[in-house]
């Protein structure tokens, strides 16, 4: 099956490639930009069966051209950082509303046959101590980033009603694991623990985020594309709840650096407390699990980044350092960058 994958050299996106290979797919079209966050070293040893494309989703012409004799497009594309987005928001609807547009429109043209469209728990807003999103929770999202990914959702489901596109929507918790742009928390931390640098905490570190290790994720937009049903939408989640403030500590601990690095900084505007997701739709319809504890995932994780500082040090160049330094200012020493 020729599968066009978009952010195909980002986190998720490489990731989701990597799987794609693994399970023998053979045909596969890796699509990206390249923005900041798009890294080709993510899809390195991959070999022939990948053909990368250098591209933006908001282009026609070459959405056309890659698109051509697709059964399947995967999206992933999109600028995904909660804080650039609250700097600036104008790339977000630029890339995940009108790109998403363009590229639901090629998919009808080109009559792909499954569009899943990978989205994010971030659509239905903030939860407070307890209880969990459903797929029927009303989108409401409270940052630029998750309103612009909640714009797009709403658009390919659109789609799905008027022109009959095979769209189904993924809604997961957040990922962590390998070829992470050490921008995220979980990355950002552990650069900075391996450097013995000072990490920065909003507010009170009591923010609560659902952990899903990547491939879960990945094995979960693999099976929505082959078992979900047109214009349906699935949750993911890790069923890992933490603290922010837990999760930073347990990287300090796994990296061996010390407790005091932690500081607390100025709260993100409009922070959502908690996310939490329900996943019983796709646990029974698409018979997926998440399959790796955290312990053992986050341990895996900061193993990786570890042995692969080649892969990380080079993204610390001077643009890193301007945002590092605009994003947490005094905070911001640099990362062995
Ligand atoms: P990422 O920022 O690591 O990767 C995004 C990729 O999209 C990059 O490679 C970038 O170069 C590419 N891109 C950006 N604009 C583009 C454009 N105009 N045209 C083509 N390519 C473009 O993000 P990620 O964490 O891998 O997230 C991937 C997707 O999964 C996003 O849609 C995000 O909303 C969604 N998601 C992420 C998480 C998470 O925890 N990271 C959770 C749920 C859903
Ligand atoms: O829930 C899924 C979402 O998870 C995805 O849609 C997004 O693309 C992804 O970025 C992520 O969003 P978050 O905003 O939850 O992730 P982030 O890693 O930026 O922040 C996680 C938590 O840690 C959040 O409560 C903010 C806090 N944080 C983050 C950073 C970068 C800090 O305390 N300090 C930091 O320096």
């Amino acid at each position: 099956m020729r599968i066009v994958v978009t952010g195909a050299a980002g986190f998720i996106g490489s990731n989701l490639v990597r799987l794609l290979c693994a399970e023998g797919e053979d045909e596969l079209v890796a699509l990206d930009a390249l923005t900041y966050a798009g890294n080709p070293a993510n899809l390195d040893g991959l070999g022939d069966r990948v053909r990368f494309v250098r591209a933006d989703i908001r282009d026609a012409g070459l959405m056309a051209d890659a698109l051509a004799g697709a059964q399947a497009v995967l999206h992933l594309a999109a600028e995904s950082h909660v804080d650039r987005s609250i700097r600036d928001a104008r790339g977000f609807l630029e890339t995940n509303v009108i790109g998403t547009q363009v590229l639901l429109d090629t998919a009808r043209a080109a009559g792909v046959e499954r569009f899943v469209q990978v989205s994010t728990d971030e659509v239905y807003g903030s939860l407070g101590e307890s209880g969990q999103f459903t797929e029927d929770s009303p989108p409401a999202p409270r940052s630029p980033y998750a309103a612009s990914k909640a714009a797009a959702d709403l658009l390919a489901l659109a789609h799905h009603t008027t022109h009959g596109l095979p769209v189904v929507v993924t809604r997961c918790s957040n990922n962590y694991g390998p070829y992470q742009f050490p921008e995220k928390l979980i990355p950002l931390t552990i650069v900075r623990a391996l450097a013995g640098e000072p990490v920065p905490v909003y507010g009170d570190g009591r923010n609560v985020r659902d952990w899903i290790h990547v491939e879960d994720h990945c094995r979960g937009i693999l099976a929505a594309l082959r078992h979900g049903r047109p214009g349906r939408v699935y949750n993911f989640g890790g069923g890992a709840e933490r603290t922010n403030l837990e999760m930073v500590r347990a990287i300090l601990r796994l990296t061996g650096a010390p407790a005091d690095l932690v500081r607390f900084v100025a709260d993100r505007p409009g922070h959502d407390f908690r996310y939490a997701v329900d996943a019983g739709r796709s646990r029974s319809e698409l018979d997926w699990v998440p399959r790796t504890d955290l312990e053992t995932g986050l341990a895996e994780t900061v193993r990786w980044y570890r042995d692969h500082p080649g892969w990380w040090r080079p993204l610390l160049g001077p643009e890193y350092q301007a945002y590092i330094r605009r994003q947490y200012g005094g905070v911001g020493a640099d990362a062995g960058g």
